[in-house]
Protein backbone atom coordinates (compact mmCIF):
# COMPACT_ATOMS: atom_id res chain seq x y z
CA UNK A 1 0.00 0.00 0.00
CA UNK A 2 2.75 2.25 0.80
CA UNK A 3 4.87 1.71 -1.99
CA UNK A 4 2.05 2.09 -4.31
CA UNK A 5 1.41 5.66 -2.97
CA UNK A 6 4.92 6.85 -3.17
CA UNK A 7 4.69 5.82 -6.89
CA UNK A 8 1.70 7.72 -7.30
CA UNK A 9 1.77 10.49 -4.71
CA UNK A 10 -0.86 12.76 -6.59
CA UNK A 11 -3.45 9.73 -7.65
CA UNK A 12 -3.02 8.53 -3.80
CA UNK A 13 -3.81 12.34 -2.75
CA UNK A 14 -6.81 12.62 -4.82
CA UNK A 15 -8.04 9.21 -3.98
CA UNK A 16 -7.97 9.78 -0.40
CA UNK A 17 -8.91 13.13 -0.45
CA UNK A 18 -12.32 12.41 -2.10
CA UNK A 19 -12.64 9.49 0.16
CA UNK A 20 -12.30 10.94 3.55
CA UNK A 21 -12.43 14.83 3.52
CA UNK A 22 -15.03 15.52 0.22
CA UNK A 23 -15.23 19.02 0.80
CA UNK A 24 -15.64 20.84 -1.97
CA UNK A 25 -17.33 18.01 -4.19
CA UNK A 26 -20.98 18.05 -4.89
CA UNK A 27 -22.53 14.77 -4.79
CA UNK A 28 -24.59 13.62 -7.80
CA UNK A 29 -26.40 11.26 -6.44
CA UNK A 30 -29.10 12.11 -4.38
CA UNK A 31 -28.51 9.23 -1.98
CA UNK A 32 -25.88 11.42 -1.06
CA UNK A 33 -27.85 14.18 0.51
CA UNK A 34 -30.31 11.80 1.44
CA UNK A 35 -27.92 9.75 3.95
CA UNK A 36 -25.70 12.94 4.92
CA UNK A 37 -28.74 14.30 6.23
CA UNK A 38 -29.41 11.05 9.33
CA UNK A 39 -27.50 13.53 11.38
CA UNK A 40 -29.22 13.09 14.71
CA UNK A 41 -28.15 11.33 17.71
CA UNK A 42 -24.99 11.23 19.40
CA UNK A 43 -24.54 7.80 19.07
CA UNK A 44 -21.15 6.93 17.23
CA UNK A 45 -22.12 4.87 14.29
CA UNK A 46 -20.46 1.81 13.81
CA UNK A 47 -20.18 -1.53 11.56
CA UNK A 48 -22.65 -4.42 11.88
CA UNK A 49 -19.83 -6.99 12.12
CA UNK A 50 -18.16 -4.94 14.81
CA UNK A 51 -21.61 -5.90 17.13
CA UNK A 52 -22.42 -9.02 16.02
CA UNK A 53 -18.88 -11.18 15.40
CA UNK A 54 -19.49 -13.96 12.96
CA UNK A 55 -22.80 -11.84 11.40
CA UNK A 56 -20.85 -11.92 7.65
CA UNK A 57 -21.38 -15.58 7.02
CA UNK A 58 -24.67 -15.36 7.45
CA UNK A 59 -27.42 -16.34 4.50
CA UNK A 60 -30.20 -14.57 4.19
CA UNK A 61 -32.95 -14.38 1.16
CA UNK A 62 -34.86 -11.66 0.59
CA UNK A 63 -38.02 -11.35 -1.55
CA UNK A 64 -39.78 -8.11 -2.87
CA UNK A 65 -36.29 -6.51 -2.57
CA UNK A 66 -37.19 -3.59 -4.93
CA UNK A 67 -40.93 -2.83 -4.13
CA UNK A 68 -39.97 0.00 -1.88
CA UNK A 69 -42.20 3.13 -0.99
CA UNK A 70 -38.89 5.79 -1.26
CA UNK A 71 -40.37 7.62 1.76
CA UNK A 72 -41.82 4.81 4.25
CA UNK A 73 -40.27 1.65 3.69
CA UNK A 74 -36.64 0.25 4.74
CA UNK A 75 -33.92 0.02 2.37
CA UNK A 76 -32.66 -2.71 1.33
CA UNK A 77 -29.25 -2.75 3.03
CA UNK A 78 -31.30 -2.46 6.51
CA UNK A 79 -33.87 -5.13 6.02
CA UNK A 80 -30.91 -7.39 5.08
CA UNK A 81 -29.48 -6.33 8.03
CA UNK A 82 -32.54 -6.58 10.64
CA UNK A 83 -32.90 -10.12 8.58
CA UNK A 84 -28.97 -10.99 9.40
CA UNK A 85 -29.18 -10.06 12.78
CA UNK A 86 -32.14 -12.36 13.30
CA UNK A 87 -30.56 -15.00 11.82
CA UNK A 88 -27.26 -14.33 13.48
CA UNK A 89 -29.15 -14.80 17.29
CA UNK A 90 -31.46 -17.54 16.54
CA UNK A 91 -34.18 -15.25 17.59
CA UNK A 92 -37.58 -16.77 16.68
CA UNK A 93 -40.62 -14.92 18.64
CA UNK A 94 -39.98 -11.11 16.72
CA UNK A 95 -42.51 -8.56 17.09
CA UNK A 96 -42.70 -5.33 15.19
CA UNK A 97 -44.29 -2.49 15.24
CA UNK A 98 -45.45 -0.97 12.23
CA UNK A 99 -46.29 -3.21 9.56
CA UNK A 100 -46.86 -1.09 6.48
CA UNK A 101 -47.05 -2.69 3.49
CA UNK A 102 -45.41 -5.91 5.04
CA UNK A 103 -42.23 -5.79 3.34
CA UNK A 104 -40.09 -6.22 6.13
CA UNK A 105 -42.68 -8.91 7.42
CA UNK A 106 -42.41 -10.61 4.76
CA UNK A 107 -38.37 -11.13 4.78
CA UNK A 108 -38.25 -11.75 8.62
CA UNK A 109 -41.22 -14.35 8.29
CA UNK A 110 -39.16 -16.01 5.08
CA UNK A 111 -35.99 -16.19 6.90
CA UNK A 112 -37.09 -17.27 10.02
CA UNK A 113 -37.42 -21.34 10.29
CA UNK A 114 -40.23 -23.18 10.52
CA UNK A 115 -40.91 -22.81 14.22
CA UNK A 116 -40.72 -19.49 14.38
CA UNK A 117 -43.73 -16.43 14.43
CA UNK A 118 -43.46 -13.10 13.76
CA UNK A 119 -46.42 -10.63 15.25
CA UNK A 120 -46.71 -7.55 13.25
CA UNK A 121 -48.80 -4.13 14.71
CA UNK A 122 -50.37 -1.75 12.58
CA UNK A 123 -53.54 0.67 13.15
CA UNK A 124 -57.04 -1.22 12.21
CA UNK A 125 -57.98 -0.92 8.62
CA UNK A 126 -61.09 1.22 9.80
CA UNK A 127 -58.80 3.45 11.63
CA UNK A 128 -60.81 6.59 12.68
CA UNK A 129 -58.57 9.33 12.74
CA UNK A 130 -57.65 9.30 16.48
CA UNK A 131 -54.52 8.20 18.66
CA UNK A 132 -54.31 7.08 22.43
CA UNK A 133 -51.60 9.12 22.89
CA UNK A 134 -52.16 12.89 21.84
CA UNK A 135 -49.74 14.17 19.58
CA UNK A 136 -49.69 17.04 16.69
CA UNK A 137 -51.15 16.25 13.74
CA UNK A 138 -48.02 16.63 11.70
CA UNK A 139 -46.64 13.46 13.66
CA UNK A 140 -49.48 10.84 12.94
CA UNK A 141 -47.74 8.89 9.60
CA UNK A 142 -50.45 6.52 9.28
CA UNK A 143 -50.50 4.93 5.83
CA UNK A 144 -53.25 4.16 3.31
CA UNK A 145 -55.35 1.40 5.49
CA UNK A 146 -55.81 -1.25 2.66
CA UNK A 147 -52.27 -1.92 1.83
CA UNK A 148 -51.14 -2.89 5.75
CA UNK A 149 -49.38 -6.43 4.98
CA UNK A 150 -49.91 -6.18 1.10
CA UNK A 151 -46.72 -7.83 0.66
CA UNK A 152 -46.45 -10.39 2.78
CA UNK A 153 -50.70 -11.44 1.67
CA UNK A 154 -48.64 -12.23 -1.49
CA UNK A 155 -46.75 -15.29 -0.09
CA UNK A 156 -49.85 -17.60 2.04
CA UNK A 157 -47.06 -20.45 2.14
CA UNK A 158 -45.99 -18.22 4.40
CA UNK A 159 -48.79 -17.52 7.05
CA UNK A 160 -49.03 -19.95 9.80
CA UNK A 161 -45.68 -17.32 10.61
CA UNK A 162 -47.27 -14.38 10.89
CA UNK A 163 -49.56 -12.83 13.21
CA UNK A 164 -51.06 -9.58 11.93
CA UNK A 165 -52.90 -7.48 15.04
CA UNK A 166 -54.49 -4.26 14.17
CA UNK A 167 -54.14 -2.08 17.01
CA UNK A 168 -52.85 1.59 18.35
CA UNK A 169 -49.15 0.54 19.87
CA UNK A 170 -49.92 2.61 22.91
CA UNK A 171 -53.47 0.42 23.13
CA UNK A 172 -51.86 -2.88 23.27
CA UNK A 173 -52.04 -5.71 25.56
CA UNK A 174 -48.67 -6.81 26.13
CA UNK A 175 -49.46 -9.58 28.18
CA UNK A 176 -52.12 -11.09 25.52
CA UNK A 177 -49.36 -11.44 23.23
CA UNK A 178 -46.68 -14.59 23.22
CA UNK A 179 -43.83 -13.13 25.58
CA UNK A 180 -41.05 -12.38 25.92
CA UNK A 181 -39.64 -11.84 22.55
CA UNK A 182 -36.12 -12.43 21.03
CA UNK A 183 -36.21 -9.55 18.66
CA UNK A 184 -38.46 -6.34 18.64
CA UNK A 185 -38.49 -3.97 15.73
CA UNK A 186 -40.07 -0.78 16.39
CA UNK A 187 -40.96 1.38 13.28
CA UNK A 188 -44.86 2.60 14.49
CA UNK A 189 -45.31 6.36 15.06
CA UNK A 190 -42.07 8.20 15.88
CA UNK A 191 -43.50 11.34 17.96
CA UNK A 192 -41.00 10.75 20.79
CA UNK A 193 -44.03 9.85 23.46
CA UNK A 194 -44.79 6.66 21.35
CA UNK A 195 -41.00 6.10 20.64
CA UNK A 196 -40.46 5.95 24.58
CA UNK A 197 -43.94 3.97 25.19
CA UNK A 198 -43.14 1.38 22.57
CA UNK A 199 -39.39 1.29 23.93
CA UNK A 200 -40.80 1.09 27.33
CA UNK A 201 -43.16 -1.59 26.84
CA UNK A 202 -40.66 -3.89 24.34
CA UNK A 203 -38.09 -3.62 27.02
CA UNK A 204 -39.97 -5.34 29.46
CA UNK A 205 -41.22 -8.25 26.91
CA UNK A 206 -37.64 -8.79 25.83
CA UNK A 207 -35.94 -12.21 26.98
CA UNK A 208 -32.18 -11.91 27.81
CA UNK A 209 -30.07 -11.59 25.53
CA UNK A 210 -32.72 -10.30 22.80
CA UNK A 211 -32.62 -7.62 20.90
CA UNK A 212 -34.51 -3.84 20.48
CA UNK A 213 -34.20 -2.27 17.09
CA UNK A 214 -35.54 0.88 16.04
CA UNK A 215 -35.80 2.53 12.65
CA UNK A 216 -35.03 6.30 12.01
CA UNK A 217 -32.20 6.71 14.16
CA UNK A 218 -30.12 9.59 12.80
CA UNK A 219 -33.17 10.46 10.75
CA UNK A 220 -35.98 11.51 13.19
CA UNK A 221 -34.68 13.48 15.84
CA UNK A 222 -37.80 12.22 18.49
CA UNK A 223 -36.12 8.87 18.05
CA UNK A 224 -32.69 9.54 18.15
CA UNK A 225 -33.46 11.33 21.27
CA UNK A 226 -35.28 8.09 22.52
CA UNK A 227 -32.61 5.91 21.54
CA UNK A 228 -30.04 8.24 23.07
CA UNK A 229 -31.41 8.11 26.82
CA UNK A 230 -30.35 4.41 26.75
CA UNK A 231 -26.38 4.89 26.08
CA UNK A 232 -24.41 4.36 29.03
CA UNK A 233 -27.46 2.05 30.42
CA UNK A 234 -27.26 -0.72 28.12
CA UNK A 235 -24.62 -1.75 25.12
CA UNK A 236 -26.63 0.57 22.39
CA UNK A 237 -25.32 0.74 18.62
CA UNK A 238 -26.32 2.30 16.10
CA UNK A 239 -25.05 0.81 12.88
CA UNK A 240 -23.56 2.36 9.77
CA UNK A 241 -24.88 3.01 6.17
CA UNK A 242 -28.11 3.26 8.04
CA UNK A 243 -31.19 4.38 10.08
CA UNK A 244 -30.89 1.33 12.65
CA UNK A 245 -30.09 1.50 16.51
CA UNK A 246 -30.02 -1.50 18.54
CA UNK A 247 -29.75 -2.39 21.73
CA UNK A 248 -29.04 -5.64 23.60
CA UNK A 249 -30.79 -6.70 26.85
CA UNK A 250 -28.59 -7.75 29.38
CA UNK A 251 -30.43 -8.48 31.97
CA UNK A 252 -33.61 -9.35 32.78
C1 LIG B 1 -42.65 3.70 8.63
S1 LIG B 1 -44.05 2.70 8.49
C2 LIG B 1 -43.44 1.09 8.84
C3 LIG B 1 -42.57 0.53 7.78
C4 LIG B 1 -42.36 -0.95 7.91
N1 LIG B 1 -41.85 -1.32 9.22
C5 LIG B 1 -41.39 -1.43 6.86
O1 LIG B 1 -40.29 -1.83 7.22
O2 LIG B 1 -41.74 -1.40 5.66
C6 LIG B 1 -44.94 3.09 9.94
C7 LIG B 1 -46.22 2.32 10.09
O3 LIG B 1 -46.66 2.51 11.45
C8 LIG B 1 -48.04 2.65 11.48
N2 LIG B 1 -48.43 3.42 12.66
C9 LIG B 1 -48.43 4.76 12.82
N3 LIG B 1 -48.86 5.08 14.06
C10 LIG B 1 -49.12 3.92 14.68
C11 LIG B 1 -49.59 3.57 15.99
N4 LIG B 1 -49.88 4.52 16.88
N5 LIG B 1 -49.77 2.28 16.31
C12 LIG B 1 -49.48 1.29 15.40
N6 LIG B 1 -49.02 1.55 14.15
C13 LIG B 1 -48.84 2.85 13.80
C14 LIG B 1 -48.38 3.37 10.16
O4 LIG B 1 -49.71 3.13 9.78
C15 LIG B 1 -47.33 2.78 9.20
O5 LIG B 1 -47.86 1.72 8.45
Amino acid sequence: MFKKILKNPFTAIVLIWRRFFPFGIKPKDMEAYRIGSWSYGQLKRVFITDVFKGIEKTEVTLRNAFDKDFYTSMDMQEVFILCSVMKHIQAKNILEIGTFDGNTTLNLALNLPESGNITTVDLPPEWDGTLQLDIPEIYKNVTERSGVGRQYREYPELAYKINQIFEDSARLDWEALDTPFDLIFLDGCHHYEYVKNDTLNALQHLKKGGVLVWHDYGMIEDVSKVVDKYIGKMPVYAIRGTRIALAIKEVL
